[in-house]
């Protein structure tokens, strides 16, 4: 076959055979965001490139490196988002949702786009389910936020997904951090990446999660945030603990995580599962108190995490959580030459209005040609419409799985349809 393209590299087709995994995750998460309390939220795929620069932070790899940018008709800077945060909390403050009750809990399912190397689990075009509290600064939301990813994978019953915690402190206690690390980096500036060189002036902790392989040799050893807490920091962090343990939420604490956007501050989480390659966090996310006010005079606190549906749903695959798709369409209504198409095009119109999946030919075939059709396509019944249907409006109903045949009144089908126990 010849094409004059294929879809970009990093994106994927999710073809009519695969979507119901899709349609089964998504209306999963949609009802443990109702069951929490959580209200959806839609926003746009494009933004001002200013919004990601200032919020994700200029010095992340993601902006960086990631990010579609480009310049529209109008001449202003646009970019695809590169994740949900920035524009959630865009919006909350533009339309004024921070005078709403506190806290406000949302969720988004979205698509994101990253100009990253492709491989198993990495796209180019992703898709996250995400989760955002604003307006509390209390631990217990921390903890709450977990407790939401944690019920996800314990729902879809995945096993060897674990939880990684760190704080990674406020302003005050990142004021020292930050210039312990400099003190630290400076001594291998001959061996870092020119960007990490960049970083090091402007946002040294950015250094901790480049990708170069000797930025990340040199990074093990680097100086640690919890050595550097302030004493709230300090207390909020123990408490999580505890109230993680109290939960019976698993964890370990990895002072390693520092998130690969600017905007976090306090506490930090990644889910990692060891079950899908390189590519392992299926979801991260933490506390970005600071956000509000990089964005606007608005000062509310904000928390909240995102998972990669492609990593959530290739773990699934693996551990065999997908049950088979559903059948469909339920009937089709074959007729014995184009005499009785419009019948069948009208009682196929008929049981459609009563909510049963139905189908009939379209493509003017023979009757074996529709039997073989309707085979294929999985009908689990199957009525040929004839002279002898339209005069005495009885037909034979066949049962496509047992091979059972039985006669029926043609104006009861629906009632048959939607009673039949086989019916998906
Ligand atoms: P993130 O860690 O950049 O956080 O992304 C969250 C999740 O999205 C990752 O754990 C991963 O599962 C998935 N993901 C990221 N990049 C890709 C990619 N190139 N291909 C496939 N999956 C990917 C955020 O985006 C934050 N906004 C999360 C958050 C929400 N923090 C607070 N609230």
């Amino acid at each position: 076959m010849k094409l004059i393209t294929n879809a970009p590299r990093g994106t994927s087709d999710i073809l009519p055979s695969e979507t119901y995994k899709w349609q089964y995750v998504e209306k999963l998460l949609r009802k443990i965001s109702t069951n929490f309390n959580f209200k959806e939220i839609r926003f746009p795929t494009f933004e001002h490139s200013e919004l990601f620069n200032r919020a994700v932070g200029d010095e992340t790899d993601v902006v960086q490196k990631e990010m579609y940018t480009f310049f529209d008709k109008g001449d202003r800077s646009i970019s695809l988002r590169p994740e949900g945060t920035a524009s959630s909390m865009r919006s909350i403050l533009q339309n004024g949702l921070y005078g709403n009750a506190l806290p406000i809990k949302v969720y988004y399912l979205i698509n994101c786009f990253r100009y990253e190397k492709p491989q198993a689990g990495r796209f180019r075009e992703f898709h996250q389910f995400g989760i955002e509290v604003y307006g509390t600064e209390k631990i217990t939301a921390d903890v709450e936020i977990i407790s939401f990813a944690q019920s996800i994978f314990d729902t879809i019953g995945l096993e060897g997904i674990t939880l990684e915690i760190n704080s990674i402190g406020c302003k005050e206690c990142r004021a020292d951090y930050h210039k312990a690390l400099k003190i630290y980096f400076e001594k291998y500036s001959d061996k870092l990446c020119n960007t990490c060189l960049d970083r090091l002036v402007k946002n040294p902790m950015r250094i901790l999660d480049c990708k170069c392989p000797t930025c990340k040799e040199i990074a093990i050893s680097a100086p640690k945030i919890t050595d550097y807490l302030c004493e709230n920091c300090n207390a909020d962090f123990e408490k999580a603990k505890e109230y993680l343990k109290t939960l019976n939420i698993k964890f370990t604490v990895n002072p390693s995580i520092v998130r690969g956007l600017d905007y976090y501050n306090g506490l930090v989480f990644e889910f990692i599962s060891s079950d899908i390659g390189a590519q392992g966090t299926v979801a991260g996310g933490g506390r970005y108190n600071g956000l509000s006010k990089e964005l606007s005079d608005i000062e509310i606190s904000g928390l909240g995490f995102a998972m990669g549906l492609e990593r959530l749903i290739l773990l699934m695959e693996k551990q065999n959580k997908f049950t088979t798709p559903d059948k469909s369409p339920t009937i089709f209504i074959a007729s014995l030459n184009d005499k009785y198409l419009e019948y069948a095009l009208l009682l196929t119109s008929k049981l459609r209005k009563c909510n049963i999946s139905a189908e009939c030919d379209i493509n003017d075939r023979t009757l074996k040609a529709q039997m073989k059709y309707a085979n294929k396509i999985g009908a689990e019944y199957v009525v040929v419409i004839g002279d002898n249907e339209v005069e005495s409006g009885i037909a034979d109903i066949k049962n496509m799985n047992t091979g059972e045949v039985k006669k029926f009144k043609l104006e009861n089908l629906e009632v048959f349809l939607s009673n039949t126990t086989l019916k998906i």
